[in-house]
């Protein structure tokens, strides 16, 4: 499938570069990882969820996740809510009040305090509700609207087709599918047959997702399910890499190379000066931990600089140990580096 002659992946009026989409990730989708993802040629991102009632009561906090890097676009930018008054709400501020292109509404969230609240992944039990809170957004926005969704429930609700149906005639732009039901929560494996369904039951875009774990899932996804796009969560964690390496990919056919240590740990640095100015220090380094171990998947030796991590208090020595791993690698680097094992040892 050649890329350059098919019809470009559009939302709406918005048109993105490419069919490769950074997925939606609470507590990591903030602008300082969205553009750094960005800048390794995401087509399209999206933000973390956002709270409706969070940006109706005008929640310090909650506002100052809706921050977009003029960089950053085209993004989308998800909501939930299970209440449609302040869904609509919420998704009018957002429609006036910021620069996103898209406004995503949740509906596949698992968690126990999302779905109490009738929203997340409790929507999708009624195709009628879909239908009820997805047209009321779409009436009250101008930004194209679209729904992320799991395939159902649990095995014996499984209304993928019927609930991306509902989305279609509600008015939104795309759906994005994720192939799991609520029960698996994250086990098992995503089922990209019902992803295909979807596919061909609906007129608008559909975003595939769900387990791309390679730049080979990606275009395996595309050609077994026809999806519009491929939305890449997990396999992009401390590993902005997944995204270009996708890209070329689909593009070219080449597989690029993994990246070496020197590589990983600049833009870990990036990444984490970008988090800083988000958030200040003491937050972005506690933020950065999980983030930094992530970046060191695949550096052999690893644990003593994981360790020292997950104490470390100040951008000083998170700095310092990040430098010191590069430093570490360099001394060593004629011995070491083995790609074949997808590994490098310091
Ligand atoms: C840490 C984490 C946070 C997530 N937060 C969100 C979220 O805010 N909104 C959402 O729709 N999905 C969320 N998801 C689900 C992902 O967007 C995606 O559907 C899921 O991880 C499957 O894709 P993957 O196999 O590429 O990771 C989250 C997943 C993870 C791992």
């Amino acid at each position: 499938m050649s890329q350059t002659t098919e019809k470009p992946f559009q939302i709406g009026d918005i048109v993105m570069d490419n069919r490769v989409v950074l997925a939606p990730m609470a507590g990591i989708c903030n602008s300082a990882f969205r553009l750094t993802v960005k800048e390794f040629g995401a087509g399209l991102v999206y933000a973390e969820m956002i709270s409706d009632k969070g940006i109706v009561s005008k929640n310090e906090k909650t506002l100052g996740m809706l921050y977009i890097d003029e960089r950053e676009n085209p993004l989308s930018l998800q909501i939930f809510g299970g209440d449609k008054t302040t869904l609509v709400e919420a998704a009018k501020y957002v429609d006036e009040n910021t620069t996103a292109d898209i406004i995503d509404i949740n509906m596949g969230c698992p968690v126990n305090k999302i779905i109490k609240c009738e929203a997340g992944a409790r929507l999708l039990l009624d195709p009628n509700k879909v239908y009820e809170m997805v047209a009321a957004v779409v009436d009250a926005v101008k930004k194209p609207v679209s729904v992320k969704m799991r395939i159902g429930w649990d095995d014996e609700h499984v209304f993928a087709v019927e609930n991306a149906q509902a989305v279609e005639r509600a008015g939104a732009s795309a759906v994005a599918v994720h192939g799991r039901t609520r029960v698996q929560m994250y086990e098992g494996k995503a089922n990209w047959d019902i992803i295909r369904q979807v596919k061909e039951n609906v007129n608008i875009p559909v975003l595939g997702n769900g387990d791309v774990e390679s730049p080979q899932d990606a275009k395996r996804m595309l050609d077994t399910t026809g999806v519009d796009a491929v939305m890449i969560g997990r396999a992009a964690l401390g590993n902005p890499w997944m995204i270009y390496r996708t890209v070329q990919y689909l593009e070219t056919g080449e597989l690029k190379d993994e990246p070496g240590v020197r590589e990983k740990m600049d833009v870990c640095l990036l990444h984490f000066e970008r988090l800083m100015q988000l958030k200040g220090e003491s937050v972005a380094v506690r933020e950065m931990r999980k983030h930094a171990s992530w970046y060191l998947k695949g550096i052999r030796g690893n644990g003593k600089a994981r360790s020292a991590i997950n104490q470390t208090e100040t951008a000083t020595e998170l700095r310092a140990i990040l430098n010191g791993i590069v430093q570490e690698y360099e001394q060593r680097e004629s011995e070491i580096y083995v790609p074949e094992q997808k590994e490098i040892i310091i």
